[in-house]
């Protein structure tokens, strides 16, 4: 047999004819729909959905069985009835016509195939396979997760000078916990302005020719400014570029995405946010401590613990009265002060407490302890930043948990 010819057609404004009134007519109806095509559909009943389309005014019906001439006009064809002798005798008209018809129920007679087809963005990739249509889909999804984990490349070589920016927030750090919304905006970017904890594994797979602009932001090394990085985002979009912000976390968690994005507004420029996975709940996970937990917690609260000058603090009076999972970023210079402020102001010093560095990366640890012993502990083990400190009794159900957790 001879290889087929693949083919895309432009159906815009052209008359389509789908014979049969089921579900698979339906769904060939649909996918007509989407091309602008105009749909006469021939059936004595139809389904549900075609019937929703006829009321919306979206297709023609002719509510009859078919019939010779039903045809007239129409480039294309679909056979989707469930009587074989039927589609039969629609896909031989359509020969002795020089239509172009497809055999819903019979590949092997069909001059034409529907493939199974994946659309991400501009891309349609359409996969035909022997006539063999599970495996023709198995195959597509496959190839549809990669365009839409932006595994594959989508970036365009000649694009349309309209700039954007897409503050993404990139997970706690392994770079498996990006959302596939900001891997594929990453896999299209014309630059990435980087801060120090975003997934920087992610930066190994970008294509040569984008740009890396390091913006820093570690605890006390801030390459460029917070309006230098908003006038920089700001700049890039306006000269027509797709920037990605690429943040640790989720930008809106302790992560001045929302000054960025009131930058961009200011400027007029176009601007997507992304939520990331935050470190405030996915590094305790990682540790396998649960920050709420049926009969220990039901409420957890996430503090900074930086501040920029002395005194400038939380207000422990509050927080160590507050109930439930105590959750600190910024805080590992700070954790005497973390110590001092809830035990000074009533928190028990049995308190359990845990301290992960560099969750769900491949040097993460865990040092545990209480409000009376994890500072000596700390200091002992020389923990560093960057590091969540929690607090609280779900410290404890990770013991429970050691055995079946497994990080990423
Ligand atoms: C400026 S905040 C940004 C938080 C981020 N936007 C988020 O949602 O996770 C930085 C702090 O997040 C915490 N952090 C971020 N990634 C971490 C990781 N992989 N392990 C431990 N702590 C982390 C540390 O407390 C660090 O000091």
């Amino acid at each position: 047999m001879s290889p087929t010819y693949p083919l895309v057609l432009d159906l815009d404004g052209r008359r389509a004819v789908v014979v049969g009134g089921g579900p698979v007519g339906a769904r060939r109806t649909t996918g007509l729909l989407e091309a602008g095509a105009i749909v006469t559909v021939v059936a004595p009943a139809l389904c549900e959905d075609l019937a929703v389309l006829v009321d919306d005014g979206r297709l023609t019906w002719l509510p009859r069985e078919y019939a010779e001439g039903d045809l007239a006009g129409a480039w294309l064809v679909q056979a989707a009835t469930a009587d074989a002798e039927v589609n039969a005798t629609v896909a031989a008209d359509a020969e002795r016509a020089g239509i172009w018809c497809v055999r819903a129920d019979d590949a092997r007679t069909s001059a034409a195939w529907t493939p199974a087809t994946a659309r991400v963005d501009d891309i349609t990739v359409a996969v035909s396979a022997s006539r063999d249509p599970r495996r023709a889909r198995a195959v597509k999804d496959r190839i549809a997760v990669k365009l839409q984990t932006g595994e594959l490349p989508l970036r365009r070589v000649r694009r349309k000078r309209t700039g954007h920016v897409a503050l993404v927030g990139g997970g706690p750090g392994d770079p498996g916990l990006i959302t596939t919304r900001g891997r594929r905006l990453l896999a299209d970017a014309d630059v990435v302005v980087v801060d120090r904890l975003a997934p920087r594994a992610l930066l190994d797979e970008l294509d040569p020719e984008v740009e890396v602009i390091e913006a820093g932001k570690g605890p006390q090394a801030h390459t460029l400014s917070q309006l230098e990085i908003n006038d920089l985002l700001v700049e890039r979009a306006r000269a027509g570029q797709r920037v990605v912000r690429l943040k640790g976390g989720d930008p809106f968690v302790f992560g001045r995405g929302a000054e960025e994005a009131l930058a961009c507004a200011e400027a007029g420029i176009p601007c997507e946010v992304v939520p990331g996975v935050t470190s405030a709940v996915a590094v305790p996970a990682a540790a396998g401590i649960p920050v709420t937990h049926r009969g220990v917690t039901r409420q957890f609260t996430v503090i900074s613990a930086h501040s920029a000058h002395p005194g400038e603090g939380p207000d422990w009076a509050s927080l160590a009265a507050v109930e439930g999972t105590l959750v600190f970023l910024m805080g590992v210079s700070q954790l005497p002060l973390v110590v001092e402020g809830l035990r000074a102001h009533g928190r028990s010093p049995a308190t359990p407490v845990a301290v992960i560095e560099r969750g769900t990366l491949a040097d993460q640890r865990t040092t545990t302890g209480t409000l009376e012993t994890i500072v000596a502990t700390a200091t002992e083990r020389g923990v560093r930043s960057p590091a969540v400190i929690i607090v609280g009794e779900v410290v404890t159900v990770a013991e429970e948990l050691a055995t079946v957790v497994r990080r990423p």
